[in-house]
């Protein structure tokens, strides 16, 4: 496990953009943490370093519970499912198709995946310190979410 204080939130851009640098294949990302605590604003830059045009602004999909942005050959889908209630719902989305080597995947309220003991290739954790900044936590399972860990430099 990796772990950043992140003062401003230029800084979690920042480290959302290097991790999109290292990204060349498809893989899944779950982002967990209170309300406010820098889900989405750890996408935008994500984004940025995976290559996603200017011309896409990027907004929290509460409400659509996935936007998906084209960087050939891959394409990252934001999810956010604070407002599903099981796993079944994800059905609706086609969930089990965009698992793939293309598609990037950075889920916000990913906890109902836990009903269907879902495993990501890499764990962030945001938390509010006494001083209100965000210490991130990055960790890692499988051969290629360890490989990119290791790559990142905090
Ligand atoms: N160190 C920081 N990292 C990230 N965001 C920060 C930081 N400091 C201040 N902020 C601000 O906090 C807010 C974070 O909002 P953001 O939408 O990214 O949170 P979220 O975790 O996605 O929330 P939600 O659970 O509601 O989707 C932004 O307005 C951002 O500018
Ligand atoms: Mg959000």
């Amino acid at each position: 496990m990796k772990t950043l204080e992140s003062k401003t939130a230029e800084e979690t851009l920042a480290l959302g953009e290097s991790i999109g640098k290292m990204i060349s294949q498809g893989l899944t990302i779950a982002l967990k943490g209170d309300l406010g605590a820098g889900k989405t604003t750890f996408v935008k830059g994500l984004a940025k370093g995976l290559g996603v045009s200017k011309d896409y602004y990027i907004t929290s999909p509460t409400f659509t519970i996935i936007n998906e942005y084209p960087v050939p050959p891959l394409t990252l889908c934001h999810l956010d499912l604070y407002r599903l209630s099981s796993a079944d719902e994800l059905e609706y989305i086609g969930f089990d198709d965009l698992l793939d080597d293309i598609h990037v995947m950075v889920v916000e309220w990913p906890d109902i995946l836990k009903d269907i003991s879902f495993p990501f290739d890499i764990e962030i954790r945001f938390e509010f310190d006494k001083n209100y900044n965000r210490r991130i936590s990055v960790s890692a399972s499988g051969q290629w979410g360890k490989n990119l860990l290791n790559k990142l430099f905090l």
